[in-house]
C-alpha cells in the first residue's frame, strides 16, 4: 500500500499546496478532466486514487448512479466528502479488483504514475468496463517523470521506463515513468481505443493572472487520455 499520503510531513505540504492556489489541479487538471468526461447520468463509476473525493463527488452530483472511490491513504479518505451515491474504499490500485463488466466509467486524477505495473492495471480496468465503457485519466506528464535525476524542464532518460525518486515535500517520493508510446500501447493491447489525448497548459490569460503558472507553458505538467472499451461484435458472419 502506498503510504506517501499518510506521511504527516508530505500530507501537510500537499494540503498547503492544494489550498495555496498555486497547484496545477484547479487551473489545469480539473477543467481538462471535466472537458473529457462523457455524460454520467445513471453511470456506474470507479475513481482510482480519489484522494479527498473531489472528482467522485462531482460525478455523483452530476447524476452517476453509483461511484466507488478508491484510495490507499487513510488520511485522504478520512477527509473525503460523503455523498449518498458514493462509496469510499481503502485499497491499493496494484491489486484492486472489481466484478467484470460492472462499470461504465473508470476515472483517475493524477494517481496512476504511482502504480508500478501500469499494463496490469489497464488489463484489470478493461475487464471491469462494459463494452463501450470509458476510461478517463490524468497523470504526471512523461516529460516530467522522465529524468532519473530530477530537473525542471529538462527531458532526459525518456526511454528508460521505471522507478523514479523525487523530493516533493519529503525525500524519497516514488513515481513510475513510462513513455506516451507505451501508455497508449498498453491501452490498445487490452482493447481500450484512445479517443482523446490532451496536454493541458495554462493560457496566456491564466499566466497573466497568475505568473507562477508560466513554467507550465515551458513543459506540459499533465497528460490526459480518454479511451473506450471496444464494443463486442454481435451477429453471425457469413
Ligand atoms: C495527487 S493525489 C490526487 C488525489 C485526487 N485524485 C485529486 O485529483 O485530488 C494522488 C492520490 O493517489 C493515491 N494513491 C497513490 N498510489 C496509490 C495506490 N497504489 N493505490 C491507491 N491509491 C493510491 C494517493 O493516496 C493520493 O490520494
Amino acid at each position: 500500500m502506498n503510504a506517501l499520503y499518510d506521511d504527516p510531513d508530505f500530507l501537510d505540504g500537499y494540503r498547503r499546496l492544494r489550498r495555496s492556489g498555486q497547484a496545477i489541479n484547479e487551473p489545469l487538471e480539473i477543467p481538462a478532466m471535466n472537458a473529457a468526461l462523457p455524460p454520467v447520468a445513471g453511470a456506474r463509476v470507479v475513481d482510482l486514487g480519489c484522494g479527498e473525493g473531489g472528482l467522485a463527488v462531482r460525478l455523483a452530483e452530476a447524476g452517476a448512479a453509483d461511484v466507488l472511490a478508491v484510495d490507499a491513504s487513510e488520511q485522504m479518505l478520512a477527509a473525503a466528502t460523503p455523498h449518498p451515491r458514493l462509496r469510499y474504499q481503502r485499497a491499493d490500485l496494484a491489486n484492486l479488483d472489481v466484478p467484470p463488466a460492472s462499470v461504465d466509467l473508470v476515472v483517475s486524477s493524477m494517481a496512476v504514475h504511482y502504480v508500478e505495473d501500469f499494463d496490469d492495471l489497464v488489463a484489470r480496468i478493461a475487464r471491469w468496463l462494459v463494452p463501450g465503457g470509458v476510461l478517463v485519466f490524468t497523470m504526471e506528464h512523461p516529460v516530467m517523470t522522465a529524468p532519473v535525476i530530477a530537473a525542471d524542464y529538462v527531458v532526459d532518460d525518456y526511454a528508460d521506463e521505471g522507478r523514479r525518486e523525487r523530493t516533493w515535500f519529503v525525500e524519497g517520493v516514488i513515481k513510475y515513468h513510462r513513455t506516451i508510446g507505451s501508455i497508449v500501447a498498453s491501452l490498445h493491447r487490452h482493447g481500450l481505443q484512445v479517443e482523446r489525448l490532451d496536454e493541458p497548459v495554462p493560457t496566456s490569460t491564466q499566466v497573466a493572472a497568475n505568473p507562477a503558472l508560466a513554467i507550465h507553458r515551458r513543459r506540459p505538467p499533465i497528460l490526459l487520455i480518454s479511451a473506450r472499451a471496444l464494443e463486442l461484435l454481435t451477429g453471425n458472419i457469413g
